[in-house]
């Protein structure tokens, strides 16, 4: 039914318009009150901000020795035509709050534990970059974990909310699923890392929640190599969104209401498919139904192979009594709901404490090959085993993580949790850059430099 309307709508569009159907969920940025505090969108901080030697307004600003080790440069290139802004958020080596001021130091946000609602930050903490063409030069001062890079064009409102005298305060986040978030009608993206003197800089474009402003890395080592992480095309926001609309114009799916619009109907975000139903439980309900019941009638009669790529080598799983079962793994798997597959964490694909080894290898190489859609293609009864170019071509299939590989640049970034599984010899999709001795991280903005 919905297909259908959705169907004649969208040739009644196409009619008048000759394009696709616009997309249908449109921001409506609200206040502090529209704010949805998830684990999503907060970074809890378990040590309160250092005192300064005054007292006095609730925001205070300390100025900290800075180890030079701790120290990482990035250089932040703008390839939009716009006024775009740069923000750092984490948690120090101290495991406080932290974001990066203009003036290259850290300020600490802090909570008001009189108020029960969110608090704005209101100190400089935006960055603005140089226009079109140009690198702005910031030095991260000290090691960080838990952070992130954002960029908007325009303004981003940050908050923070008193969780108690022994913890810090924690930051309350921009938040792409929330429509009314007060941030939703602005266009930004973010970078995350942590920088750590014992495991170095470890960074990636995540696209497992959604996907913004278009943003690419490139990661300078001690030794002059470089490992990048190009990110998607410039215009791959509205080029997914196109596709999705007519993902659903094909099977009726609400993949078209994963696309975000600002009031003048040009899309901001992608949202992922599993972050959409964690606000809109019925969407994609029976969507995989009949392939998971195919596919379990499959491997009721012959098994399937998850290679662990780990000491347990490949481990031989069938389906008994409705249970995927798998030599050496301390539990079975049920068939799992759309949910459980857009998300990897719930359901069959949830793990638990005492799950050994052989589980936590088969669960992420499982999910996988549900988003992929690679259980009954030939050759799929070995997983990991298919090369990425059979990846996504099966119906019902993760759509969302389809375009976002299509529309990145090197095929790199995580559109799932699970997305770092590919055969051992198969490329690394996972586009993360990592070095124990970080010189330069470059991140550009708006697509990739054409010089
Ligand atoms: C941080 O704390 C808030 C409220 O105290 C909680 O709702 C949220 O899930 C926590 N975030 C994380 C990442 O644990
Ligand atoms: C991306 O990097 C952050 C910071 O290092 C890390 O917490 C997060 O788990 C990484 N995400 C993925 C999907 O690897
Ligand atoms: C957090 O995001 C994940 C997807 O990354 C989603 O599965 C989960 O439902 C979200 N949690 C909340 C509390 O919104
Ligand atoms: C791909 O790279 C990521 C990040 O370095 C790593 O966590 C993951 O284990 C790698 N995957 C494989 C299959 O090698």
């Amino acid at each position: 039914m919905r297909g259908f309307i959705r169907l004649a709508a969208l040739f009644a569009l196409t009619l008048t318009t000759g394009s696709l159907a616009a997309p249908v969920v449109k921001v409506h940025p609200g206040g502090v009150h529209d704010i949805v505090i998830t684990s999503n969108n907060t970074v809890n901080a378990t040590k309160p901000a250092p005192a300064t030697s005054s007292t006095g307004p609730s925001r205070i600003k300390a100025v900290r020795d800075v180890s030079t080790n701790g120290q990482l440069p990035l250089a932040l290139i703008n390839n939009l035509d716009g006024s775009v802004n740069a923000y750092v958020t984490g948690l120090s080596s101290n495991n406080e709050l932290v974001m990066l001021q203009p003036n290259g130091q850290w300020y600490y946000p802090t909570a008001d534990p009189s108020q029960g609602t969110p608090q704005p930050i209101n100190a400089n903490i935006a960055i603005p970059l140089g226009p079109q063409g140009s690198t702005t030069n910031v030095i991260l001062p000290d090691y960080i974990s838990a952070a992130r890079v954002w960029f908007a064009v325009g303004e981003l409102q940050f908050f923070t909310v008193y969780s108690g005298a022994s913890n810090g305060p924690s930051l309350v986040e921009p938040s792409a699923v929330n429509p009314s978030d007060p941030s939703a009608a602005v266009n930004w993206g973010f970078v995350e890392l942590t920088n750590t003197e014992e495991g170095g800089l470890y960074a990636n474009i995540s696209y497992v929640d959604f996907v913004g402003l278009v943003l690419g890395m490139s990661l300078l080592s001690e030794d002059g190599s470089t490992q990048t992480a190009l990110g998607l095309q410039s215009d791959a926001v509205s080029v997914i969104c196109a596709a999705l609309a007519a993902q659903t114009a094909q099977d009726g799916q609400a993949w078209d209401d994963l696309c975000q619009v600002d009031e003048n109907d040009n899309p901001l975000r992608v949202i992922a498919p599993g972050d959409f139903l964690s606000t809109n439980p019925t969407a994609f309900n029976e969507y995989f139904s009949e392939y998971i019941d195919a596919v379990w009638a499959q491997y009721e009669n012959s098994p399937l192979t998850i290679d662990t790529q780990a000491a347990a080598g490949e481990v031989q799983c069938t389906v008994q009594n409705d249970l995927l079962t798998c030599a050496g793994d301390n539990r079975g798997y049920a068939k799992p709901t759309a949910s459980d597959i857009f998300g990897c964490n719930s359901g069959p694909f949830a793990i638990l404490d005492g799950d050994n080894a052989v589980h936590y290898a088969v669960v992420p190489r499982l999910c996988a090959a549900f988003d992929r859609s690679t259980l009954t293609l030939e050759g799929g009864s070995v997983q990991p085993g298919l090369s990425s170019a059979d990846y996504y071509q099966g119906t019902p299939t993760n759509h969302y993580s389809h375009h976002v590989h299509m529309h990145s640049i090197d095929g790199k970034g995580y559109a799932f949790a699970y997305d770092d599984v590919n055969p051992s010899d198969d490329v690394n999709q996972s586009g993360v850059v990592a070095d124990a001795s970080p010189q330069v991280l470059t991140v550009t903005v708006g697509g990739p430099s054409t010089s």
